[in-house]
């Protein structure tokens, strides 16, 4: 899999591609996302929290979309935005998905261990700032900001 890197603004970002259905490729983009962010020199902390919410949309991305979606990873002087988008199907009740629990992955998502309904929970749980926005038979976009700096890492 192959990311390709930009500069936009004060940002240097990096996107993937995540075609739907690949389950074969399921996280080689975010673990290239986490290998790249420890690289420019994230803290182990961070880029396992950045690692975890792009690993979770990537996987949403190949278990929901319709014609897969990105991953846009920029990193700034303060925050690690990760913007995870498709187009569609959308999701009719947001709330709902994101309450713990809730799922309807396909039976041949849960057969591999898929479908916990913690995806999107854990997403909010690890950023620092949390946006979806959603519209049936439009897509999806979830946008999620990590400090680059905690108490806790240097
Ligand atoms: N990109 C998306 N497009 C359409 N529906 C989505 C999308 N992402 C999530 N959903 C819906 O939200 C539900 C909850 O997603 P979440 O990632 O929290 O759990 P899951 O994918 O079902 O299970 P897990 O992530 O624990 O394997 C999904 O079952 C699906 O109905
Ligand atoms: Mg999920």
């Amino acid at each position: 899999m192959q990311g390709s890197a930009y500069a936009r603004e004060e940002a240097l970002c990096i996107e993937f591609d995540v075609r739907a259905g690949d389950v074969e490729h399921g996280g080689m983009a975010s673990s290239q996302i986490k290998a790249a962010l420890k690289q420019f020199g994230l803290s182990e902390p961070v880029a396992r929290r950045a690692g975890i919410i792009a690993f979770e949309g990537e996987m949403n991305l190949i278990v929901y979309s319709d014609s897969g979606g990105t991953i846009r990873v920029c990193v700034d002087s303060e925050y690690i935005e990760i913007t995870v988008q498709d187009f569609g199907p959308g999701i009719e009740d947001v709330d709902l998905a994101l309450t713990p629990g809730y799922s309807t992955a396909p039976a041949w998502a849960t057969d591999l261990g898929f479908g916990a309904g913690m995806g999107l929970h854990n997403m909010e749980k690890n950023a620092d700032r949390f946006e979806i926005h959603s519209r049936l038979d439009e897509g999806t976009t979830i946008s999620c900001w990590v400090k680059r700096r905690t108490d806790d890492s240097s």
